[in-house]
């Protein structure tokens, strides 16, 4: 979009943009803010602003369409899609930004309007945000007696409220709901075999924490996780430029994703096999075990994916492993490849990652369901084929539907019932789950995620 003569905070211009390329569905919401901030000057205290504001939109989308449709004399669907992405910014800088002062929202909202030369409604656009102002707390007593108020107070299709009241209660289900509004933390893993100068003979949880606190030193406003095997990143903090990221001795990765790897125990002089790799955070995690010191393949079926992964691995130091772009339903391995553990990270519907695909959850149909439910049994069943007798299998998922997760493993048990041992499961965050056995494993910031320990009789 060409940008006009006088606008608005840069920012705010942005924001609109990217807000406007995502309703074209030009691309995901965070793929199209990294390829708009990458092409902008624009400071890092600016960049930030435009992911608050069109992350904020997004995760809030519902609840701001229904205070607009509140508002406007005729519906929110008599309003032209430019003032009504204007009246979205708007409203959530006033409902959810408190450093932003009212009149300031206002008068950025009418040079937009001026901007987009959409003067004949800049009356208008006044009109509703100033009665927004004065009357937000009138439209939230309207929501308490809607029929879909909880589908429009936590802007999540009303399928998924359904779903989610069914599967954790009506408790926890509203807890997940709001939790996936909340603006998640960066945790930034150490790599523990580019930290340790010589290789110490402690146990791997015990030199993890040690890299932890190591990293610590070099980030002191950063905050260690309770089981001390990584930090959370202060807000705003720049990624790239961590001196622990340049060197390649660290990388991010959310808590609940790290339970795979452990269970999959990689062990040096091994045959190790990482399906559906890409971009690759558990091969760090897997390579770094074994201090590279394993026969390791990585394979996607997505070369753009496998290209970050090779990134990821070369920042890191890893230049022994494996990467093969292989279709592993279309064009499966033969049985004579061997290893002696497995990891199939499955394709997923992705519901314990809402915090962070901020607009995952308007892309999903309940049909997606079964349709990865399927795909992920499919690759499990192949999957199984290439551990050695004796050999384990890790099946892992970051979705939380029982038919991707534990009913897939069972699935897949009840069609080899003598071959294959299921030894644990882990379910996070487990307070959703009641799951006594992944108590163990919570840290009260965790996405969602599933995985299975298999072994091969
Ligand atoms: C959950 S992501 C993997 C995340 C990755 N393990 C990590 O830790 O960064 C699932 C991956 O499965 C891959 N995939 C989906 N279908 C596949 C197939 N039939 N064969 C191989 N890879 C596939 C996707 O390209 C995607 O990269």
């Amino acid at each position: 979009m060409k940008k006009p003569n006088r606008s608005p905070s840069p920012s705010r211009w942005l924001a609109y943009s990217i807000l406007s390329q995502w309703e074209e569905k030009k691309g995901f919401a965070d793929h199209l803010l990294d390829e708009n901030l990458a092409g902008s000057n624009l400071s890092l205290r600016d960049q930030r602003l435009v992911q608050t504001l069109v992350f904020g939109c997004l995760r809030h989308l519902y609840l701001l369409d229904f205070w607009i449709d509140c508002l406007a004399q005729r519906g929110k669907g008599s309003l032209p899609a430019p003032l009504l992405r204007i009246l979205r910014l708007a409203l959530y800088q006033s409902a959810f930004l408190d450093h932003i002062p009212q009149h300031a929202i206002l008068g950025e909202s009418l040079l937009l309007c001026d901007c987009l030369k959409l003067e004949g409604l800049k009356g208008l656009a006044n009109a509703l945000i100033r009665k927004f102002q004065a009357h937000r707390s009138d439209l939230e007593a309207r929501l308490q007696d809607h029929p879909q108020r909880l589908s429009l107070r936590t802007s999540h299709p009303q399928w998924l409220v359904d779903w989610a009241l069914n599967r954790f209660g009506p408790e926890k289900g509203e807890r997940w709901l709001d939790f996936n509004n909340t603006i998640p933390r960066v945790f930034l893993k150490p790599l523990v075999s580019r930290i340790e100068s010589t290789a110490s003979p402690s146990p791997f949880s015990q030199r993890l924490v040690n890299a932890a606190l190591h990293l610590l030193d070099q980030i002191p406003e950063a905050s260690l996780a309770p089981d001390r095997s990584g930090l959370f990143l202060p807000a705003g903090c720049q990624i790239s430029s961590l001196e622990a990221i340049q060197k390649g001795q660290a990388y991010i990765q959310d808590p609940g994703a790290s339970h795979a790897v452990e269970l999959l125990d990689p062990q040096p002089g091994e045959k190790i096999l990482d399906l559906c790799a890409a971009p690759g955070g558990k091969t760090l995690q897997i390579a770094d075990r074994v201090a590279g010191a394993a026969d390791i393949t990585a394979v996607d079926s997505q070369k753009v994916r496998l290209g970050l992964l090779e990134q990821n691995l070369k920042r890191c130091g890893f230049d022994n492993v494996g990467v093969v772009c292989r279709d592993l339903l279309a064009d499966p391995f033969p049985e004579s490849f061997q290893a002696h553990a497995v990891l199939l990270d499955a394709p997923c519907t992705g519901l314990g990652t809402l915090r962070r695909r901020v607009d995952l959850r308007y892309r999903l149909e309940p049909t997606d369901i079964p349709e990865l439910a399927d795909k992920g049994f499919q690759l499990l069943t192949n999957a199984s084929r290439w551990v050695m007798p004796g050999g384990r299998l890790v099946y892992s998922t970051c979705t939380l539907t029982a038919e991707e997760n534990e009913q897939a493993v069972r699935r897949f048990l009840l069609a080899h019932p003598d071959a294959w041992r299921l030894e644990t499961e882990i379910f996070t965050p487990a307070h959703l789950f009641d799951k006594a056995e992944s108590a163990a494993h919570e840290l009260d910031d965790s996405d969602g995620s599933y995985c299975a320990r298999l072994t091969r009789k």
